[in-house]
């Protein structure tokens, strides 16, 4: 190979490592961070989806009010912060996670996706279910009131009729 030849190719290699930059390289994903917390996408290691046990209120996954088997992590990027999450990702140090994730550790990327998924659906407001609630009664509560006020006086006067023509007929009852 002469020496010119020996350039280009060093050349075409470097260019090629250049072009497939982004493939090892991506940034981290929100959207693939989603993938892998609901299970669409399967964690390399074959680790649980995080939905199996964490729902995200905010982001209307999971049961109502945290009725999950773990805390509801809508708050998580809130509370622990970027470098405070990605730390909880790495060693997954909690006892009921440990079981499953000890063997099947995240890979980098899959925790740079979670994090990024976490800071996208943080500060998302949790319905308020409770408030919801006492609404819907206070509605259905006056619907029913007006409902039973009407029929009742239009049943009260259906009573009363009669009753006033009757004594009317009868001259208050003194034939
Ligand atoms: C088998 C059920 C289970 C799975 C699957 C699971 N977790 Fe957990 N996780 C828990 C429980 C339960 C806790 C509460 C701590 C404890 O009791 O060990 C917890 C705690 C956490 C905490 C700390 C919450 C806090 O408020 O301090 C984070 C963050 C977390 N999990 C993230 C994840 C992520 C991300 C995944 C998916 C990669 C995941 N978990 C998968 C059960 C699970």
């Amino acid at each position: 190979m002469t020496r010119q030849a020996l350039n280009r190719y060093s050349l075409l290699v470097v260019g090629l490592l250049l072009l497939s930059t982004p493939i090892w390289a991506q940034p981290a994903n929100p959207q693939r961070g989603e993938a892998l917390y609901v299970g669409t996408v399967s964690f390399a290691e074959g680790g649980a989806p995080c939905l199996a046990c964490h729902g995200i209120a905010g982001h209307e996954l999971g049961y109502a009010a945290g009725a999950n088997y773990g805390p509801d992590l809508t708050a998580i990027y809130e509370d622990y912060g970027e470098e405070g999450v990605a730390g909880v990702l790495e060693d997954l140090s909690f006892e009921s996670m440990n079981a499953i994730f000890a063997e099947r550790p995240l890979s980098d990327s899959e925790r740079a996706d979670l994090v990024a998924f976490f800071g996208a659906v943080s500060g998302g407001a949790a319905p308020g279910i409770g408030s919801d609630l006492v609404l819907h009664v206070a509605l259905v509560t006056a619907v029913f009131m007006v409902l039973i006020g009407a029929l009742g006086w239009r049943r009260l006067q259906g009573v009363r009729k009669p009753l006033v023509e009757q004594a009317r007929n009868t001259k208050g009852g003194r034939a």
